[in-house]
């Protein structure tokens, strides 16, 4: 019998867990740049890159070529154990690519969550304190601190019971929704007059570009406030660029464009085009607060993700993805613009870089998100063959995360795409 999604489904159904969400019922069988095909042969265009970890697209050839070559020379010797040089070269470039005129170590591991738990290890040792401000709407991941420092409960950590203490929330600014950088800014004074002395915060993390919280960009006044705020109480900044960082927002990271500089930054996803690999990199006083040992991990900075990094970074400077990014966000953006001109349902579209996202409302009113359209706009768009993300705290946001290196073409069918879904739904 030949495979079909649906069988596949059932067996997925039987073999995996529920709590691994899948948000189309298809399955993959192989992909090139910004198309992927699926076991029944079907194409599609491909408007989410694995959730922003294919801003290279799927296969580029100059990073499978590297991994292939690896792959004949030594695939794991724990670095813990035998060091091996692409290790030390990736830390080497991603130090001298993340903003911050100071010394700077790098710390590599396998995910996004270990990269921010391993963040706030790091933040913990170096100023000897244990609390930590996080803010709402914000995701770090799936591990236990990482669900804590998360901004929402459902789905992320319910049923699960209470997360680790020490994590204060603050309010992320955002215009659309009623909060303003002096709300914000409001927020985290409240914590310290009511929660916590900022003597006991070791760091505030915060993502300059929410990711599944809703692709809300982070206003620079604000984060310059928060940067005087963590000087003057002896905090550090922690910028988890998991999401935007490796091109994805017009900068290699998103802090350059937010006018100040995190101590410690996390990333992860797009670095390694597809290769599992994630990391700290921070000022080199900070990253040494930990001795020997308490940093690590079996396959962290696996040979063969290091050595695809290492092309991913050589690719974004010969393809000069950096402008390409700016290009596709622009292209997406006026597009996705003429669309909003003709549908009261969009009430937004916005983008830093090809961050991309439309934010959906019934009749127009910010008041009432749409997540029902959201849905069925996701929905209409696979059967139509482009796959779109949602995302958001009231789930009525759709966003965009294209391979920056697809062509014109692919992207301004996907804009064809959207724009039929809208016509018929909205
Ligand atoms: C900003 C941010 N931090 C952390 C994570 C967690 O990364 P991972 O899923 O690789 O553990 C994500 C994942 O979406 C993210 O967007």
């Amino acid at each position: 019998m030949s495979k079909t999604n649906e069988s596949l489904m059932q067996r997925r159904q039987a073999a995996v867990p529920r709590g691994v969400g899948q948000i189309h019922p298809i399955f993959a069988e192989s992909a090139k740049n910004a198309s992927v095909i699926d076991v029944e042969g079907r194409e599609f265009i491909d408007f989410a890159g694995g959730i922003a970890v294919l801003n290279t697209g799927h296969l580029h050839p100059k990073i499978i070529a590297a991994v292939q070559q690896q792959l004949t020379k030594l695939t794991h010797t724990c670095f813990q154990v035998l060091a091996y040089e692409p290790y030390v070269e990736v830390c080497e470039k991603v130090a001298a690519k993340v903003p911050g005129n100071f010394a700077k170590k790098t710390l590599l591991v396998t995910t996004g969550s270990e990269a921010v738990e391993n963040a706030v290890k790091i933040a913990r040792a170096a100023t000897g304190r244990a609390g930590i401000i996080a803010f709402t709407g914000g995701y770090h991941g799936r591990t236990m601190m990482t669900l804590g420092l998360t901004g929402k409960v459902v789905p992320y950590s319910a049923g699960m019971g209470l997360m680790p203490g020490g994590i204060f929330r603050a309010q992320y600014p955002c215009e659309l929704h009623g909060v303003s950088t002096d709300d914000a800014i409001a927020s985290i004074e409240r914590i310290f007059k009511n929660d916590a002395e900022p003597k006991d915060i070791a760091a505030i993390i915060i993502e300059p570009v929410q990711g599944e919280g809703g692709f809300y960009v982070a206003p620079k006044d604000f984060m310059k406030r928060l940067r005087a705020l963590c000087d003057q109480h002896g905090i550090l900044l922690i910028a988890d660029e998991v999401q935007t960082g490796a091109g994805r927002t017009g900068t290699f990271f998103a802090m350059e464009q937010m006018g100040v500089t995190a101590d410690l930054t996390t990333f992860a996803k797009s670095i390694a085009g597809g290769f599992p690999l994630a990391g700290v990199c921070g000022k080199a006083e900070y990253m040494d607060a930990i001795a020997p040992g308490g940093l690590g991990g079996t396959y962290a900075g696996n040979p063969l993700a290091c050595v695809a990094a290492l092309a991913v970074m050589e690719v974004f400077e010969e393809e000069h993805l950096l402008d390409r990014c700016k290009a596709v966000g622009e292209r997406l953006v006026t597009g996705l613009k003429a669309i909003q001109a003709k549908h009261k349902s969009i009430g937004d579209v916005r983008a830093l870089g090809a961050m991309i996202a439309v934010e959906l409302f019934e009749d127009g009113d910010h008041h009432k998100p749409a997540a029902a359209l959201v849905n069925a706009v996701v929905a209409k768009a696979r059967d139509k063959g482009l796959i779109l993300l949602s995302c958001g705290t009231y789930g009525n946001v759709l966003r965009v995360l294209v391979p920056i290196t697809a062509e014109d073409a692919l992207l301004d069918k996907g804009l064809a795409i959207i724009a039929e879904c809208f016509n018929e739904l909205a």
